[in-house]
C-alpha cells in the first residue's frame, strides 16, 4: 500500500494474538477485526502511505523493524506489540537499535487491567505511548507521527 507520491509513510505493526481481533475477548478489544482497523486507517488518512504487518512471532517483528529501517524513508511505526510489550527485551533492543520513531499503542487501558500489564519494557525506547482508546489509539498514533 506504499505510494511514492506520499510524504508520510507509516508502518502499522501488530504482535501476537492481534490477528484474532473481532473474535478475541470483544468486551475488552471490541468487535472490529484487524483488517477493519487497517482499512479504517487507510480511509481516515488517505495522504499516508501505509504498510501493515502482523505476526505471532517475536523474530518476525524484529526483522520487519530492521527491514523498514534499512529501506529508509519511513516516518515512523505505530506498534501494538500485544503481550510482547510486557516482557520482550529483544523487541525493546530492536526499537532502541533503529532511528525510525516508534509509537506504542494499545486498544485497552493496560493500567486498569491486571498488574502484569502495567509494566511495558518498550515504553522507554518509544517516542510515546497511547492506550485505552480502542481503535482510536491507532488513529492517535498516526496523528502523533504526522505532527512530529
Ligand atoms: C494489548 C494489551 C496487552 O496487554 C495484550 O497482551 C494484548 C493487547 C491491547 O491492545 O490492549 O494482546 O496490547
Amino acid at each position: 500500500m506504499r505510494d511514492a507520491s506520499s510524504d508520510v509513510s507509516i508502518l502499522v505493526m501488530n504482535g501476537p494474538n492481534l490477528s484474532r481481533l473481532g473474535k478475541r475477548e470483544p468486551t475488552i478489544y471490541g468487535s472490529q477485526t484487524l483488517e477493519d482497523i487497517n482499512s479504517e486507517l487507510a480511509e481516515r488518512f488517505p495522504m499516508v502511505a501505509f504498510e501493515f504487518f502482523q505476526s505471532e512471532f517475536e523474530g518476525a517483528l524484529l526483522q520487519k523493524l530492521f527491514d523498514i529501517e534499512d529501506k529508509g524513508g519511513f516516518t515512523g511505526v505505530v506498534l501494538n506489540a500485544g503481550a510482547f510489550t510486557h516482557y520482550s527485551i529483544a523487541l525493546r533492543d530492536a526499537i532502541s537499535a533503529i532511528t525510525t520513531p516508534v509509537i506504542e499503542v494499545h486498544l485497552s487501558n493496560v493500567h486498569s487491567r491486571e498488574e502484569f500489564r502495567h509494566k511495558s519494557v518498550i515504553s522507554a525506547v518509544c517516542k510515546g505511548v497511547i492506550c485505552g482508546f480502542g481503535v482510536k489509539s491507532y488513529h492517535l498514533g498516526v496523528q502523533a507521527l504526522m505532527e512530529r
